[in-house]
């Protein structure tokens, strides 16, 4: 068989399971919209890794680069990015996951609760998602990655940093990066108050016009 056609044998079921699991996901944050009148991502990106980047993680990871491996060791070949408004839709989200039968959640990494020294915020979720094929059903892995917008912004500038540098960033930036992230986690717990605030308004003012309404 030829290499182009193996690959692309090799990544057609990791396709199917971001397109599944892209469509469950936009289906809880409409039914969330539905219910509550607010919607909890505020978007959601999904990406396949390219043959030659697989092959890179597997030598980088000293594992024999054979298809086999890349299906066994690699769970974000298939990954998704859902960013939210608030932390509290991560976990709104992320809980919503855990309870599905019609996937197998394998491991949490819970970025937020406790960040990376250099001050990334996320939540990590590897998913095993079953694929029905003409020819039976195929397992794959799925990473799915959970943000804020503000995490989304910082991870975005410092993934540019460390490429930049050559993954040896000076000691002030680091320093800068991690201050950075400090504001962010900031923001969006002053954002959520200001939020949660708003809406106690917009109740208020929803509760005076039901009783005007109900006024004979
Ligand atoms: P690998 O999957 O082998 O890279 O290691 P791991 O399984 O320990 O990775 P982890 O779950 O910690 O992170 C996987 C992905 O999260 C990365 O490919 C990035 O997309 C993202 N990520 C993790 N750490 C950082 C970070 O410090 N900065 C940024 N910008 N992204 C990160
Ligand atoms: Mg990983």
């Amino acid at each position: 068989m030829d290499n182009f056609k193996k690959w692309k044998d090799f990544l057609l079921p990791y396709k199917f399971a971001l397109d599944e699991l892209q469509t469950k996901i936009n289906i809880i944050a409409e039914e969330a919209k539905f219910m509550n009148d607010y919607n909890p991502m505020e978007h959601i990106k999904t990406r396949l890794k390219t043959p030659q980047s697989i092959m890179q993680k597997l030598k980088r990871k000293n594992i024999e680069p054979t298809l086999d491996n890349a299906k066994m060791k690699l769970f974000d070949i298939a990954g998704l990015r859902i960013v939210c408004p608030f932390t509290t839709d991560i976990y709104i989200i992320h809980h919503q996951l855990l309870k599905r039968t019609d996937i197998n959640v394998v491991e949490v990494k819970d970025y937020i609760r406790f960040p990376k020294p250099n001050g990334y915020q996320s939540l990590h979720m590897i998913i095993e998602v079953p694929i029905t094929l003409s020819t039976g059903v195929e397992h794959v892995y799925a990473e799915i990655q959970l943000r804020t917008l503000a995490m989304d912004f910082w991870a975005s500038i410092e993934h540019k940093i460390f490429y930049k540098y050559g993954k040896a960033i000076p000691a002030y930036l680091e320093k800068e990066l991690k201050e950075a992230a400090h504001t962010a986690n900031l923001m969006d717990v002053k954002m959520k108050r200001i939020h949660e605030e708003v809406k106690s308004i917009k109740q208020e003012n929803d509760d005076e016009v039901y009783l005007y309404l109900q006024q004979p």
